[in-house]
């Protein structure tokens, strides 16, 4: 077989894998050895049991504070969690533990059933499939929005080089796709510092979008946003849930509601509740630690 049917052959997988409800293997794509290493990837997310992320009796302390403190979690592959909880709860601290920037003293963290986080650096982790959005948007305000989209991929360097990074088909593809997902086709050559605030966090979420993430934390994503782009934010994560998982901080309750199948309270490093928007605001234990404040 030619390199140039091979390659074709891996375009043609990687189309095959967008195609897929809950997709497998590397999907950065771009150039030929992601193409290769994707058939054979031994880190590939093992989701036959279920889960697709899996956190039991993690616990880190700062200076003798115990930020997080025996806490246990999952996530089925496609479920959009909310996570809710008091200022200080943890849940920042919790998205820097799945995603390597913080190390726990003990616990288990689990990609799949396979995959132990806690053996990887922040940046494998990132190209394993977690893309984390943090509170303020990052986006290169002096790049066009196309131009933003473009370099998500190409930060990717240990897949292609991009001095002479081109995008192919596929990737093409991806970014009318991820452009027509964050409704921001209309300013597509425009530059991205022009945009609102809100539009902003649509290409940050774009950018991540383009990496093909299996799993995606977001940091309190409407705050700050209007209620009009809160709501298109809330038909964006709709819209993304089955395709990707979803892990939601968000204090924005109409917003949750909207969203949410089941929550997750956060208080003191630990679950305090679990279940429907709904339960979760009748327990007496949450209306006196967050809501009833
Ligand atoms: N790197 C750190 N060093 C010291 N304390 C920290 C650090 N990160 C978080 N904390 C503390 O851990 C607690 C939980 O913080 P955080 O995870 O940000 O809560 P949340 O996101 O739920 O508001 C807070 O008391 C915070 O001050
Ligand atoms: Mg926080």
């Amino acid at each position: 077989m030619t390199p140039e049917l091979m390659e074709q052959g891996a375009r043609r997988l990687e189309a095959y894998q967008a195609a897929q409800t809950v997709r497998v293997g590397q999907t950065e794509s771009g150039g030929r050895q992601a193409g290769f290493s994707r058939l054979a990837t031994p880190g590939e997310v093992d989701i036959t049991h279920g889960r697709i992320l899996y956190l039991e009796d993690v616990s880190v302390s700062f200076d003798g504070f115990k930020a997080i403190n025996k806490l246990s979690l999952d996530i089925a592959p496609g479920e959009l969690r909310c996570i809710i909880g008091p200022n200080g709860a943890g849940k920042t601290t919790m998205m820097d533990i799945i995603t390597g920037k913080t190390r726990p003293d003990e616990g288990q963290v689990f990609f799949g059933s396979t995959i132990d986080l806690l053996r990887y650096k922040e940046s494998e982790i990132a190209q394993m499939g977690i893309g984390r959005k943090f509170q303020k948007p990052t986006v290169f305000e002096q790049l066009s929005v196309f131009e933003n989209l473009e370099l998500a991929l190409k930060t990717n360097k240990a897949v292609t080089s991009s001095m002479f990074f081109r995008l192919d088909s596929a990737q093409s593809d991806r970014l009318a796709e991820v452009l027509h997902t964050i409704h921001l086709n209309e300013s597509v050559r425009g530059l991205a510092g022009n945009l609102s605030h809100g539009q902003k966090q649509w290409l940050e979420i774009g950018m991540l979008l383009m990496q093909d993430p299996k799993l995606l934390l977001l940091d309190e994503p409407v705050a700050g946003m209007t209620d009009e782009e809160t709501e298109r934010t809330a038909e964006l994560f709709l819209s993304l849930k089955g395709k990707h998982s979803l892990m939601v901080v968000e204090h924005d309750m109409s917003f949750i509601n909207t969203i949410s199948d089941i929550v997750t309270v956060l208080c003191d490093g630990s679950v305090l509740a679990q279940g429907t928007l709904a339960q979760v605001q009748a327990d007496e234990r949450v209306i006196e630690v967050y809501l009833g404040r």
